[in-house]
């Protein structure tokens, strides 16, 4: 017997609802980000005790014994993570998520007499196990279990199209006789479409791929919410699918890229391959000592931060070092580049997490006409986003992507550990300029040497 009528039940998920859209809205700046997660998490937690009060539901005991486990699995994977291996676990959750949703999309097949039903049920089959099998994929790229490089076969295109044709041919048999075998060939296809889908997209553009396999496992859970006839899920679902490509075409858009650009670049050839070469050149090396003199007497310093300052945990010393040059009477700011580091906002919480006003955060269209006017651009850990090959070079993988231009600085200083290329791979002309120095070794390290000799000078 169920404890809630549907009138309580209905509106117990429309309070659930309301709280994921205010989730959304807390998501969007990073001043209200951690109680967005917290309204959301309340949310779900609203949907899921609503469920248990107001169904008649089978196998409670394995239901029970199934949240202990994923929780306690996740949790402390959650808890645990570095910040940096943050896209790696949103690829896994979202892999899990579409995985669950083509799953019980299986299980429904033999109650559902309905061929509408049915409709919903290859198609959450399908995405489901798309997103499943694709964020695997990209997790294993991103925690380089395998090459970060697009990876691409003669015939992949061929093949792919095979699959597909399949898939919707299985599909619609399915539809129309509900055949468990066929629906298990469509899970296969679907993992083998997942796979294919992701190989050939490599470097830069992982994480925009995991956005728009996040917004594939959103409409997975939608329609998985039409097969259960749970309005919540198909809301949360809707929500999570609008979310995800939203911020997919905003990366897209961050990286200079279409969504067409980024999934099938690399059957083009070229745009997405990159070289990790690094060339025999001579670079200009500074000491800390060198740096602070420069940094102690501008009148306008830029620093850039990226991946290389989150890695390092420097950002506590990068905000103290910008505090004692404000008390020299130096203009300092940051500058923000979109996708510097590795997730969507990665340099806004970290610096944040150090304390550094908002106002000295700038975004890219903000600074760069800024840098004209700066004594020395310092670039922390950052090489991508700052890489001149984005306008000149048309075969390089983040080529039309808008860089930060600390080229227009009168000096550039780089704080890094070595001559290796950034993310994407591939060489920074910027290193071997006459303006620009580079300072080696781990930045929070050489940060607070630079610091030391800032304050003794
Ligand atoms: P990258 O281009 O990856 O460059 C990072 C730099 O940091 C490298 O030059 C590296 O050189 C240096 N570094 C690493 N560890 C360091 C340490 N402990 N101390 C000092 N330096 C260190 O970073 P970026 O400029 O921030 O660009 C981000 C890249 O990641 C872009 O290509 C972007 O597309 C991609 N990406 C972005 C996201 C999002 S959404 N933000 C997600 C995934 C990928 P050494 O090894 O020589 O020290």
């Amino acid at each position: 017997m169920s404890l809630l009528n549907p009138v309580w039940t209905s509106l117990l998920y429309l309070v659930a609802a309301v709280f994921f859209i205010l989730a959304l809205r807390g998501l969007s700046s990073p001043r209200t980000a951690r109680r967005g997660n917290l309204i959301g998490a309340l949310g779900a937690l609203i949907g899921v005790v609503t469920v248990f009060l107001s169904a008649q539901l089978d196998n409670v005991p394995w239901i029970l014994g199934a949240i202990v486990v994923g929780s306690a699995v996740a949790a402390p994977v959650a808890r645990g993570v570095k910040m940096t291996q943050m896209p790696q676990l949103v690829a896994a959750f979202n892999g899990v998520g579409g995985g669950a949703a083509a799953l019980v999309a299986l299980l429904e097949l033999s109650h559902a007499g309905d061929p509408w039903v049915r409709l919903a049920i290859v198609f959450t089959l399908l995405i489901g196990a798309v997103s499943f099998a694709g964020s695997g994929v990209t997790f294993a790229k991103l925690q380089e279990l395998m090459t970060t490089r697009p990876v691409v076969f003669r015939g992949l295109p061929v093949v792919m199209a095979a699959v597909l044709l399949a898939a919707v041919a299985a599909a619609v048999v399915v539809v129309f006789t509900g055949s468990l075998p066929l629906a298990l060939l469509l899970l296969v296809l679907g993992l083998a479409a997942g796979i294919l889908l992701v190989l050939p997209v490599g470097g830069a553009d992982v994480p925009i791929v995991i956005s728009l396999l996040n917004a594939f496992t959103g409409l997975a859970v939608a329609a998985s919410g039409v097969v259960l006839g749970n309005v919540l899920l198909v809301v949360a679902g809707t929500l999570v699918g609008a979310s995800g490509t939203i911020l997919t075409r905003a990366m897209a858009a961050a990286m200079g890229r279409s969504v067409a650009g980024i999934l099938f670049g690399a059957f083009r050839g070229g745009s997405t391959a990159g070289s990790t070469a690094v060339s025999e050149r001579p670079v200009r090396s500074s000491s800390a000592e060198d740096v602070a003199v420069l940094l102690g007497y501008a009148q306008r310093v830029i620093i850039v931060p990226g991946y290389g300052l989150a890695v390092a945990q420097g950002q506590h010393t990068a905000a103290e070092l910008a505090l004692a040059l404000e008390s020299r009477g130096i203009e300092v700011d940051f500058a923000i580049h979109p996708v510097a580091g590795r997730m969507p906002g990665h340099m806004n919480v970290l610096l944040a997490e150090a304390n550094v006003p908002y106002e000295s955060l700038k975004e890219m269209g903000e600074i760069n006409p800024e840098f004209k006017t700066a004594d020395v651009a310092l670039v922390v850990g950052a090489n991508d986003v700052v890489n001149p090959a984005a306008k000149t070079s048309s075969g390089s993988p983040i080529y039309g992507m808008p860089i930060l231009e600390v080229a227009d600085a009168r000096q550039v200083v780089f704080l890094k550990r070595s001559m290796r290329p950034g993310f994407a791979g591939i060489e920074n002309d910027l290193l071997y300029e006459p303006q620009t120095s580079l300072l080696f070794g781990d930045a929070k390290d050489s940060l607070a040497q630079v610091l030391g000799a800032v304050k003794a000078l």
